[in-house]
């Protein structure tokens, strides 16, 4: 399993961190006339992990979890603008917009609300040994 760059313990967090992380790299790579269908694809991954990120948190009853969605939905509105200013940046900008103005706010998100609340999970992923779980 490749890490994120703060991992948690928590599979669904650090699998789908890990993904959105490289999908925020790739900006730099992709070809200007693809960068407005990657950003499609990143909030759609966002939104998709939140989804996952938020089952999860419900299955393992997790008590801030009312919290955690707002934060959520704060990260989804903060996100749209980005997206709605997208189309009238440069190329290079929209690289930017993508690699540092969405990649920071997701970062910030790992290191606040995702971290506080993968202190209630009591299954954590072991990555010492792989593919295995410690109480
Ligand atoms: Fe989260």
């Amino acid at each position: 399993m490749k890490l994120p760059q703060l991992p948690l313990g928590v599979r669904v967090m650090d699998e789908d961190h890990y993904v959105l992380e490289q999908m925020f790299a790739q900006a730099a790579r992709i070809a200007d006339s693809g960068l407005a269908a990657h950003l499609d694809a990143i909030l759609a991954e966002i939104a998709a992990h939140f989804a996952r990120e938020e089952a999860e948190m419900e299955r393992v009853g997790v008590p801030i979890l009312a919290c955690h969605r707002v934060q959520h939905a704060a990260l989804l509105d903060e996100a749209k603008k980005i997206a709605a200013f997208f189309p009238s940046a440069e190329p290079q900008g929209q690289r930017g917009l993508i690699a540092f103005n969405l990649a920071q706010l997701v970062a910030d998100h790992v290191a606040g609300p995702d971290r506080a609340s993968s202190d209630f999970f009591v299954e954590r992923v072991d990555y010492s040994a792989p593919d295995r779980r410690r109480a």
